[in-house]
């Protein structure tokens, strides 16, 4: 189904967020048949440049995101006669009267913020001295939102001058993930997880988010974040919300966004032996952390592995154990829920006995994995072996099933029609810093290095310890 008409204004049009996944992915839904005749792109950056220049720009972008059989020349056309460019000073007064004459009054009046938070405050400003920032209009702000909580408030207090809450949206791109919002979905659609969703059931919970790339060519940004800011601050404080949630009482912005935020507010503080820092070493022909970042005395982390505790009814007593890193063996990303063993075995001591695991696979290979025990078949006696029940979602809906769309795509069509479920409220973006603070103060202050790790493995020794302490083990990274 079509969206309302809108105008798109993409400030940063010609950066790599615009060129990589932003107009591809409304090139896609445009193929797709989702946007309406009167959809209409303005691309915005400083540089000079005709709207046909800007085309042939976008055209090699989508020809550069996506291989050629899924490509469609037609749509590709068809796509282009959509867009304009406006050449805009953020911070100046060029361009910004150009560009309030080709904002119709009567569709949807989107503002995507691809630029740094540095911006961010300029653009609100502009927008509103050029009267583009009437009830109806959204504006779209990615991360970093923020470098801490006093960073990530004033933003929020920058932004809330000149748009109200409903109107910003604030991606983070996990939220538009098929599988994550699909954990939703498994949680509460189903009568069978639910009642054993809790600390009474449930042993312990993994989230993994590996990778298998470093960060050569972003090292001016990463070296300033690290891994606790680039990916636990955002992702996976998200994936834990999901997690560890109450139901809401509606699939709705304020329903969803409200439980969330009392997953973080009931987040303990990490205790400096529940978590620990890695950083890649050089190998397999690639250089190590420093050498990518160009600074030889970092200490910034490269890996985070932690535990934590949501001290609620629900969940007291059950650990959540994150981890996430660079250059790991394979690109995977996965909740792994281990429940806890039944109280009394009338099958006495077996080997092949295990708790029931539930994993949810994020990427690649999205699907749902349930671990069961059942009998040995064959004469031996009763002999227990474990089977999984296996979901992949590209077998089990067949070839004629959709293809996943990327989290962009989804993500800026929920913008179209004005659904902020999965965008992060202001709130709740300030509280998982206020989370994350202390944790990186800490380490600060003690100012140790992180531990060295070998490239394609799974992170640095004391990461495997964090569980082996607690006598249990870290599933292992596979493709
Ligand atoms: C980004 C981080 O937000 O997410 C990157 O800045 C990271 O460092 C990326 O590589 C991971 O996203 P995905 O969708 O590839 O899992």
């Amino acid at each position: 189904i079509p969206v309302d008409p809108f105008d798109l204004v993409i400030f940063g049009a010609t950066g790599d967020l615009s060129t990589g996944k932003i107009l591809p992915g409304l090139y896609r839904r445009d193929a797709d048949g989702q946007l309406p005749e009167a959809a209409r792109i303005v691309g915005a950056a400083r540089s000079p440049m005709g709207d046909e220049d800007f085309r042939t720009l976008v055209r090699a972008a989508i020809h550069a995101a996506i291989p050629e059989k899924k490509r469609d020349r037609e749509a590709i056309e068809r796509f282009l006669t959509r867009l304009s460019y406006v050449a805009v000073d953020a911070t100046g007064e060029d361009g910004w009267p150009e560009l309030a004459a080709k904002m119709r009054p009567d569709v949807v009046q989107a503002y995507y913020f691809s630029v740094g938070p540095g911006l961010f405050g300029a653009l609100a400003e502009r927008l509103h001295a050029h009267g583009m920032n009437a009830e109806t209009c959204r504006i779209v702000v990615e991360k970093p939102f923020g470098h801490d909580l006093a960073s990530a408030r004033a933003l929020n207090a920058t932004l809330a001058e000149h748009f109200d809450e409903h109107q910003i949206y604030r991606i983070d791109h996990y939220l538009g993930k098929e599988t994550v919002q699909n954990l939703m979905a498994v949680r509460f659609a189903n009568m069978l997880f639910e009642p054993l969703w809790k600390a009474q059931y449930v042993d312990h919970i993994q989230i993994t988010v590996a990778e298998t790339v470093g960060v050569a060519g972003r090292g001016g940004y990463y070296d300033k974040s690290g891994a606790m800011r680039d990916m636990v601050q955002n992702h996976m404080m998200q994936l834990l919300c999901l997690i560890a949630m109450e139901p809401p009482y509606a699939f709705e912005p304020d329903a969803v966004r409200d439980e969330k935020l009392k997953v973080i507010r009931a987040l303990d503080p990490v205790r400096p032996a529940d978590l620990v820092r890695g950083q890649y070493r050089a190998g397999g022909g690639m250089g190590s952390y420093h050498d990518d970042v160009e600074a030889p005395d970092s200490r910034t982390e490269s890996f985070v592995a932690l535990k934590a505790h949501v001290s609620n009814w629900r969940w007291k007593g059950t650990p959540f154990y994150l981890r996430t890193g660079k250059r790991l063996r394979a690109r995977t990303s996965e909740i792994a829920v281990t429940f806890k063993d039944p109280p009394h075995s009338i099958f006495g001591d077996q080997e092949g006995h295990r708790a029931n695991l539930l994993v949810i696979r994020l990427q690649p290979n999205e699907g749902i994995k349930l671990k069961v025990t059942i009998k040995e078949p064959g004469p031996g006696g009763m002999r227990l072996i474990e089977v999984p029940l296996d979901m992949s979602f590209a077998e089990a809906l067949g070839p004629g099933a959709q293809e996943i769309p990327d989290a962009y795509e989804r993500l800026i069509m929920d913008v179209i029609r004005g659904n902020q479920t999965l965008f992060m409220r202001g709130d709740e973006v300030e509280a998982a810093w206020a989370w994350t603070d202390p944790i990186i103060a800490a380490w600060e202050a003690r100012g140790d290095r992180p531990q060295p790790y070998d490239p394609g493995g799974s992170g640095p020794e004391d990461a495997l310890m964090l569980l082996h302490r607690d006598g249990r083990r870290w599933r292992e990274i596979r493709p």
